[in-house]
């Protein structure tokens, strides 16, 4: 079956969300270490965010590093860092040349210098790109997130710059690290695990949650447009009931 064909290109979802996880367990099966499965891990993402882009999304975020990643031992974390350097040094042209802007969430001023330098990079030379959003969600944590958006209108409140009974949902969203960007409509997570780890906690009120037991480093186009179908096959009621949606 083709599953693209049978994608509803009129109800896509404007943002996808991804759980990148089971690298560990993929290289284990396979009888390698963990950061064979890291390096794998590299054709997932550039299948997905090609699958992603010639569909038509808007964005695709990538839970790359959570900030409780910090500790794994420093033989993996200094693996990943090196990787992402190593990825978005090789990644940038196709970048550009599929019209792909990079950006990045998450508390970046922790990142070695070398990947951070190699990230602001990669945003800065893809950064009048309009086809697609990718973002890397690097040294990110919900709650990391969040606590910041509190600091920030607690300072702005002492400051007065806003009066604290009338702070709104979009104040709010504005002092996100995903500022500007929609909530997702699909959060996909892989290798079977069924829980969030910290991830864009505030954005997914209302995101329809998918998970595969499919390890990331096998993830393919296709399992992304399986996800979209189910996506387009579920009824979103926000709250109301069936029928108020079709009438
Ligand atoms: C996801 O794969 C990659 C990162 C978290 C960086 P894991 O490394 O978590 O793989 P498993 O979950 O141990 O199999
Ligand atoms: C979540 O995966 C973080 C990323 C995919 C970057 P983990 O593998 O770190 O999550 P837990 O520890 O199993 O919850
Ligand atoms: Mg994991």
């Amino acid at each position: 079956m083709d599953l693209k064909s049978n994608i509803d290109l009129k109800k896509l979802p404007a943002h996808i969300a991804i759980i990148m996880d089971g690298n560990g367990r993929w290289a284990k099966k396979h009888g390698r270490p963990r950061v064979f499965g890291h390096k794998n891990g590299v054709t997932a993402v550039r299948e997905t965010t090609e699958a992603a882009a010639e569909l038509g999304i808007k964005y695709l975020t990538l839970y790359a590093f959570s900030t409780e990643n910090w500790n794994r031992p420093a033989f993996e974390v200094n693996a990943l860092m090196a990787l992402l350097v190593e990825t978005i040094r090789k990644e940038i042209n196709t970048l550009n040349k599929n019209n792909i802007k990079l950006h990045a969430i998450g508390d970046l001023s922790r990142l070695p210098k070398r990947s951070y330098k190699a990230l602001m990079k990669g945003i800065e030379s893809t950064q009048h790109n309009t086809r697609m959003t990718l973002v890397l969600a690097l040294n990110y944590s919900a709650k990391w997130e969040i606590m910041n958006a509190v600091k920030n209108l607690a300072q702005q409140a002492v400051d007065k710059k806003l009066v604290p009974e009338e702070i709104n949902e979009s104040d709010f969203e504005n002092v996100l690290s995903t500022q500007g960007i929609p909530d997702p409509e699909l959060l996909i997570r892989t290798s079977g695990e069924t829980r969030l780890s910290n991830f864009l906690l505030w954005q997914v009120a209302y995101t329809e949650l998918y998970f595969t037991p499919t390890f990331w480093p096998d993830f393919r186009k296709e399992h992304l447009f399986e996800a979209i179908l189910d996506f387009q096959n579920r009824e979103r009621r926000f709250g109301m009931t069936s029928d108020q949606l079709t009438t």
